[in-house]
């Protein structure tokens, strides 16, 4: 049976992984995965996340299913933090919810669900992008086009080859769109140049996806949610995906939400039902542990205040960090325009040659793209990253 199976191509970062284990020296530095971290270096539990984690054992009193969308009060919980009170698409009730195991099953569901719709349907994708975006497009068997995202010149969007690339999409088309802080680049689309995006995906009939897996850390909560209110007070349709792993460290409890904009109540009560076949031919029922801790949160006012602070304590370290990269630009011209992107990561111009040598020569160890987790630089490393980038160059 599995004599015709080949060794899958390695992931990259996988790699750097066991590079970063391998390496014995005290002073190494992981820049590689894309987790938060702290001053010391740790990927920490938020204290909010804590204390709900206490409060959701103590009351737990049953491991039976929730319902195939989920924890309803999650679902509730996420609507009124994404959309916020008394959205109109709430409020009319255009939008089907349903639980995602991660931001990375909430995209596996709006994929399934648009080759459903539209089997014929291309997904648009701008590169570089989080390689993830293209394997499941790829899994659900829908045709990927791509298109520039970036000029790695300039270290800003190519918005002429985005809007090209908009221009150039068909009816019922997908066009993935990232929320804030464009994982692997951190260069986002203004707020002006997403609703003038928007305008030509809907003249075109085609619909966007939205990835949104880091508000909170680019320029603030409500700022970063904008994002999605303004969307969906113009689209007629969308697919927002959302991930509870980056903005509240949840990573491996595997926690998210996949809205679905519809065009009307009767099309949404449509969509809520396959949402839910599809999710039950992957999961059967979503887990409990990370919804639960989410819903506990959001709806206590202590807790949620505080969550929001912690949030707030991590994008400023992030501000700041970039703020040291900026000021080291002179000495290291590759790090030029840090200081303008936003989120915890940066592509770096360089080879998967120059990479590996500033792993090998530096203790400093990212992704052969390019790629850094700013928030993986610890006191002193900002200024040894410069060197290491100088003795590249
Ligand atoms: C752009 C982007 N989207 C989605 C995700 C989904 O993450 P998860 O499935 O862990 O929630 C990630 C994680 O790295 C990401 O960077």
């Amino acid at each position: 049976m599995f004599d015709q199976i080949q060794q899958p191509p390695s992931d990259a970062l996988h790699g750097v992984m066991e590079k970063l284990r391998a390496d014995s020296r005290p002073y190494k530095v992981d820049l590689g995965v894309g987790v938060y971290r702290d001053a010391s270096g740790h990927s920490p539990v938020m204290r909010a996340v804590k204390e709900a984690e206490a409060i959701l054992i103590e009351r737990e009193d049953s491991k039976a299913y929730q319902s195939l969308h989920g924890d309803e009060v999650f679902l509730e919980a996420m609507t009124e933090l994404v959309f916020g009170r008394d959205h109109p698409a709430v409020r009319t009730g255009r939008i089907a919810g349903i639980q995602g195991t991660g931001g990375t099953g909430a995209l596996r569901v709006a994929l399934d669900l648009a080759r459903l719709a539209r089997p014929d349907a291309k997904v648009h994708i701008g590169l570089p992008t989080w390689p993830n975006h293209l394997s499941l497009a790829e899994a659900v068997g829908l045709q990927i086009v791509t298109h520039p995202y970036f000029d790695p010149v300039s270290q800003a969007v190519d918005k002429e080859a985005v809007q090209q690339a908009a221009a150039a999409t068909g009816e019922g088309d997908l066009f993935v769109l990232h929320g804030p802080c464009h994982n692997p680049t951190g260069a986002d689309l203004s707020a002006g140049d997403r609703i003038g995006l928007l305008h030509s995906l809907m003249a075109k009939g085609a619909v966007p996806l939205v990835d949104l897996a880091y508000y909170g850390l680019g320029d603030g909560l409500e700022a970063d949610l904008r994002i999605v209110r303004d969307l969906a007070e113009r689209a007629e349709r969308a697919f927002i995906a959302v991930a509870c792993s980056k903005s509240f460290g949840l990573y491996r409890e595997r926690t998210g939400i996949l809205f679905v904009l519809c065009a009307n109540r009767r099309e949404r009560d449509h969509v809520h039902g396959q949402m839910a076949r599809i999710s039950r031919t992957l999961v059967s029922m979503p887990p409990a542990h990370g919804a639960g801790t989410v819903a506990h949160i959001l709806a206590d006012a202590r807790l949620r205040s505080l969550w929001e602070a912690e949030l707030e304590e991590m994008r400023q370290r992030i501000l700041g960090l970039r703020g040291e990269l900026a000021a080291l630009a002179n000495q290291a011209p590759m790090l030029r325009g840090v200081g303008k992107q936003k989120g915890i990561f940066r592509m770096l111009p360089i080879s998967a040659d120059q990479a590996m040598t500033i792993g090998r020569d530096h203790a400093i160890h990212l992704a052969p793209s390019g790629r850094i987790n700013i928030a993986g630089l610890k006191l002193g490393d900002a200024k040894r990253l410069a060197e290491a980038l100088t003795s590249v160059e």
